[in-house]
């Protein structure tokens, strides 16, 4: 009796663990991965009104599927933070945080030749939905990367968690930037921040240790008004052309080095004029026999942290904007003039040589699962990761999309849903390597920051 009875638990058992088995293997296979990341792609979160809760919902489902410990952060009303954890064997150790936004920029859906927010998948098997690039990617890999983990049996050493936020496109101020000051942040214990990075349309990777910070500009001149046939000095229009010849000649000085290969994009200061505003206005143009009195043009000015900012400040106040030729200047409408350097005085970026373990365990990483790194490069705009590396940590901007085009923000955006899957893999290589990486005092994360 007893080994039929023994017998029937084992048949039993075995039956069971095949119906976990075939569950697990189809929850993993490619094309339930692809449909999750539609159904991930189709919840319309673009600015102005994104559903930032349909988006908060849909990663708690997928938290719950995978047992992830979850909770939601709202340092400001409808700005939901998702916050995830996977306790490692030692949470002592301090964690990974991998980072993404559930946001995107808005659509001019009639320059789309598929639906926005339809994530329809052509014969190619491309992808196309607002955000399939920047960065609903990122978040869902990190997720089916995870998912591939559990159902191999690995656990980390580290903890891990995961944070969704909800604005990066309009400032990240209500997400990420309040989330890096809070209290929830520092009890976190964050070792390294992984980040969004781009496309690549090589074969390789790319991986971005800094980011320009935003030094908008706005300059005023003033001069005396007269007859638009009067040749004389000290007019509006002349003080302000001064400087616009100034400032295009330090843009050219930048660009020149770009052209000729020495310096990448992100690494020498960009200067491109956003506006220009001076004139009399009739109803039909302009007067033409009147030199105004006033005249002001608008600049973006992009400053890398290896770049000397207080030099930029006073060039402003000595050639681009000199009270002695009379004019103003100020940092834009929103007032836009961002640090380069973090809360303790220093450039705020990542060490990508081997004061940083983290660096040289991407790279290794990324090589586990077929990869290949470019050569770490500055963001020529910005992302939430600047407010980690303000706080003295290091942050690598990561997106692995390679052979794709940057359409980050572009009409058709789209991912390779191949390009997609080979993502999932280089996270689980990238999980793997990270959360098992036990050192503890000899690893120095970055020049300034004591201890991991
Ligand atoms: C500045 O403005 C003053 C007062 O209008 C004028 O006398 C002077 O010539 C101006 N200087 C320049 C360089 O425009
Ligand atoms: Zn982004």
């Amino acid at each position: 009796m007893v080994s039929i009875i023994t017998i029937f638990f084992f048949i039993f058992h075995l039956h069971f663990l095949s119906i976990i088995f075939i569950a697990n293997a189809s929850s993993s296979s490619s094309s339930s991965i692809i449909s999750r990341f539609q159904e991930y792609l189709q919840i319309n979160t673009a600015h102005p009104n994104p559903n930032s809760y349909e988006a908060a919902d849909y990663i708690l489902s997928q938290a719950k599927s995978l047992s992830l410990e979850a909770q939601t952060l709202e340092f400001v009303k409808n700005k939901p933070i998702i916050l995830l954890k996977w306790t490692g064997k030692n949470p002592e150790l301090p964690s990974i945080l991998l980072n993404s936004h559930t946001d995107v920029v808005p659509v001019e859906s009639h320059k789309w030749v598929h639906d926005a927010f339809g994530a329809h998948i052509d014969s190619q098997g491309n992808i196309y939905a607002r955000g399939s690039q920047d960065m609903k990617c990122v978040g869902l890999q990190y997720l089916e990367a995870i998912r591939k983990l559990k159902n191999s049996g690995f656990e980390p050493t580290r903890t891990i968690y995961l944070t969704f936020v909800p604005d990066e496109e309009i400032g990240g101020h209500d997400g990420a930037e309040k989330l890096a000051e809070s209290d929830v942040f520092k009890e976190m214990n964050v070792a390294i921040i992984l980040d969004e990075g781009l496309a690549s349309p090589s074969a390789k990777y790319r991986a971005f240790y800094a980011e320009r910070s935003p030094m908008w500009l706005v300059i005023k001149a003033t001069g005396a008004p007269g007859h638009g046939a009067k040749l004389y000095d000290n007019t509006a229009m002349e003080n302000l052309m001064k400087s616009i010849e100034s400032i295009r000649r330090f843009r050219a000085s930048q660009f020149d080095m770009v052209k000729a290969g020495l310096k990448a994009e992100g690494e020498v200061v960009s200067v491109n004029m956003a506006f220009l505003k001076a004139g009399t206005k009739t109803p039909t143009g302009f007067v033409m026999n009147l030199q105004p009195s006033e005249a002001e043009a608008g600049f973006d000015i992009r400053v890398p942290p290896t770049a000397d900012q207080e030099a930029i400040e006073k060039r402003i106040a000595e050639e681009w904007a000199p009270a002695s030729r009379n004019m103003t200047y100020e940092h834009g409408q929103f007032k836009q003039k961002q640090s380069t350097l973090d809360n303790f005085g220093n450039p705020a970026l990542t060490a990508v040589d081997n004061s940083n373990p983290w660096w040289a365990l991407l790279e290794e990483a990324v090589q586990g699962a077929g990869g290949e790194l470019e050569k770490p490069e500055i963001f020529p705009a910005s992302t939430d990761a600047r407010y980690f590396r303000r706080q003295g940590l290091p942050a690598i901007g990561f997106s692995p999309m390679a052979n794709t085009p940057i359409l980050l923000h572009d009409h058709n955006e789209f991912l390779n849903q191949a390009e997609y899957l080979k993502g999932v893999e280089v996270y689980v290589s990238i999980i793997k390597t990270y959360s098992s990486y036990d050192k503890h005092s000899e690893a120095k994360a970055s020049s300034f920051r004591d201890e991991l």
